[in-house]
């Protein structure tokens, strides 16, 4: 296996594998674990790889789950499709930045990403290595958001642009989950700054001390959580992908987010992804 990084901060690709092949060997699937982890996001060309193979490859990791806004298609249980053409919405959601599904109390740990079909140009996906960008935060800011914990809402992102009534329903059906600001990646040990579009609001930003008035009390629009979303956007944390059918990427949704970058439309583009689950994400 031949390991190439592809950015100083995040990312590399492994060639010489099909990742078929660590379905029965222990060996080989221990080593792309570790280059997971050590590169946060591994990218492998060419796979020779069926649906059925691709759930398999990935249930080596942990369990697998569905996702409530996931594309019609042919369903192999364990993939979820991501498919877009001319009849898609614009508001597509994968092209801002995230970590999977963290509107869950229990959000995924990891993904399997496949390539089904592509634009010949554009649909490219981008990934950030929010560690680096929880290391590179002034101390002072540091300090600020020690114990600060955010509400994840898919009623607020995906949920948006619905009709009230299904937007209340999608709600009741997954509440919003409370994370952390900073999360401590359960196998490495590295801080990672785990706020993103999903992030509505501070929960324990203020005090007896900073709310005088009602003026002090602004909790969907603090300025400091704007900074700390939009530090997934400085480009010395980034590793951009281009695809082509076959490609596949896995990443560590613990300390990675993306952004799938909606460029392409009315090309067709079709993905599929198996989804790991985790562990609850803690200080
Ligand atoms: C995702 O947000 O997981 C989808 C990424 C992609 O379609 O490139």
């Amino acid at each position: 296996m031949q390991v190439k990084r592809l950015t100083c901060n995040i990312g590399a690709e492994l060639k010489g594998v099909q990742i078929k092949d660590a379905i029965d060997s222990d060996d080989l699937f221990n080593e792309i674990y570790r280059q997971m982890l050590a590169h946060k996001v591994i990218f492998f060309r060419d796979q020779d790889l069926t649906p059925e193979q691709h759930a398999a490859f990935a249930r080596r990791f942990g369990d697998l789950e569905d996702h409530p806004f996931s594309a019609e298609g042919p369903r192999v249980e364990g993939l979820v499709n991501i498919y877009k053409d001319e009849n898609s919405k614009p508001n597509y959601l994968e092209n801002n930045w995230h970590a999977d599904v963290t509107w869950r109390e229990i959000p995924q740990k990891m993904a399997v990403l496949r390539c089904v079909k592509c634009p010949e140009v554009g649909g490219d996906t981008m990934w950030a290595n929010m560690a680096k960008a929880y290391e590179d935060l002034p101390e002072h800011i540091k300090q600020q958001i020690d114990g600060l914990y955010t509400r994840h809402s898919i009623e607020a992102s995906f949920g948006a642009s619905l009709p009230i009534e299904q937007r209340h329903a999608l709600k009741a059906q997954y509440p919003d989950a409370e994370h952390p600001v900073v999360i401590t990646h359960p196998e490495t040990g590295e801080k990672v700054l785990y706020v993103s579009a999903y992030s509505t609001h501070f929960t324990n930003f203020h005090t007896r001390e900073n709310v005088r008035y009602g003026n002090d009390f602004t909790p969907g629009h603090h300025w400091l959580l704007m900074d700390l979303v939009r530090r997934a956007t400085i480009p010395e944390y980034q590793v951009r992908w281009t695809w082509e059918p076959n490609s596949v990427a896995i990443w560590d949704n613990r300390c990675t987010q993306h952004y799938a970058v909606a460029d392409y439309p009315p090309t067709v583009r079709q993905m599929q992804r198996a989804g790991v689950i985790g562990t609850k994400p803690v200080r």
